[in-house]
């Protein structure tokens, strides 16, 4: 979508991985406190901005004038106040909603109130709407989605776009437009919902990747495919394989939207998630989604295209032993004799020369993410506008 938003991947918070619904959890001191540990744990400067609601905020029912209202509750003093808190501290603020006539876990849909609901929001100061799709038919969903776009941008207020029809078009079967709703959201969703379980996230990568149409021909600057939120911290993986997840979402350009505990998140989990190298991968200016390249079994690589003739590489081991993994220029579609310089992204240490291979070991369920950047020759140093192909 051409709105001037999300031109790389949104980077921020939301709670539905780790708590769901609960109603002890989700509320507005930990939407604030959240908010709070953003501005001051490193996160935001790395550029995770938007702090989003998930479902269950709602009251179960709208007001005497139909307007959505806040659980009473949970949020005490109304979602402008929650919203306004968030802006103080720099940060920027994403409401969910659903499409259809009830939310997935029976809160008030927006089928009937697209327009009234897209005001309400910009009147909040909402800068990302998340659009669920539970409860209408997927064959209303090209008209019910364009519409709120509509409405959204008829506010004026410039409102980051998701949408989830693809994740209910995909579980039962039917075909989706990608061509048409890359023009009407920024982002949408894709798949089954994620868990904190290195199968089943590693189960999405593989519908993207073994996707048809083949997903990564839609991203773009302002498009993204999203294949769910982060489990980084959740605690039920290890650290390794949390780093393969931020590595392969980095790769694909997924949303980095952080799902687990930020205020008591541990120092490893929080480590991961403001890796400035992996995020500079995530967020290249190109937008251009990288692609699984390689596939032997278990061991696996995947190319991410980046600014300046740079490449992002991924060697990823889904087995359960060590194992080396090689890269080759003909692999990697380089065939123009380059030597580039090997950057490894999580030990942050220079790697050598690739001229035409480079193998490394890799840990059970891990991943080496390395950098390939053209070695600087004569005139054609450094210069981003210096594209001579
Ligand atoms: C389904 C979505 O895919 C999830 O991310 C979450 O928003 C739940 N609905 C909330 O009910």
């Amino acid at each position: 979508l051409s709105n001037g938003l999300a031109l790389t991947p949104p980077m921020g918070f939301n709670y539905w991985n780790f708590d769901g619904c609960k109603t002890n959890l989700i509320n507005e001191t930990m939407m604030m406190d959240t908010a709070y540990a953003m501005s001051t744990n490193g996160m935001s400067k790395v550029g995770y901005e938007y702090v989003n609601l998930d479902d269950c905020w709602m009251a179960k029912t709208r007001d005497e004038n139909g307007n959505l209202r806040a659980d009473p509750i949970r949020f005490p003093h109304g979602i402008k106040y929650l919203s306004d808190y968030i802006h103080s501290l720099g940060l920027k603020f994403g409401i969910y909603g659903d499409i259809g006539s009830e939310t997935c876990q029976g809160y008030p849909g927006s089928e009937n109130y697209l327009e009234q609901d897209a005001k309400q929001f910009a009147e909040w100061g909402v800068d990302f709407v998340k659009m669920d799709g539970c409860n209408m038919q997927v064959s209303d969903m090209k008209k019910a989605y364009t519409d709120l776009g509509q409405y959204l941008q008829n506010t004026g207020r410039p409102m980051v776009y998701s949408c989830s029809w693809p994740t209910y078009a995909y579980v039962q079967n039917i075909t989706m437009p990608f061509d048409y709703i890359e023009g009407i959201c920024n982002l949408w969703r894709e798949f089954q919902d994620i868990t904190d379980n290195f199968t089943e996230w590693t189960q999405i990568l593989d519908e993207m990747e073994d996707s048809v149409p083949k997903r990564s021909q839609f991203a773009a600057p302002g498009s993204f495919n999203d294949p769910d939120m982060l489990e980084i911290g959740n605690g039920l993986e290890n650290a390794v394989e949390y780093k393969s997840m931020f590595s392969l979402w980095s790769i694909i350009a997924a949303p980095l939207i952080a799902g687990n505990d930020i205020i008591s998140m541990s120092k490893e989990a929080l480590e991961i998630l403001i890796n400035e190298e992996v995020i500079q991968v995530n967020q290249d200016p190109l937008g251009i989604q990288g692609n699984r390249v390689y596939k032997n079994q278990k061991l696996e690589v995947y190319q991410r295209t980046l600014i300046n003739n740079s490449y992002a590489i991924a060697l990823f081991n889904r087995g359960d032993t060590n194992s080396d993994i090689s890269i080759t220029s003909e692999m990697l579609n380089l065939t123009n004799h380059q030597n580039y310089n090997i950057r490894d992204l999580w030990s942050h240490t220079d790697n050598g020369t690739f001229s035409d291979t480079f193998t490394a070991s890799v840990q059970p369920h891990g991943t080496v993410l390395i950098k390939l950047s053209p070695k600087i020759n004569n005139n054609n140093n450094n210069n981003n506008n210096n594209n001579n192909n």
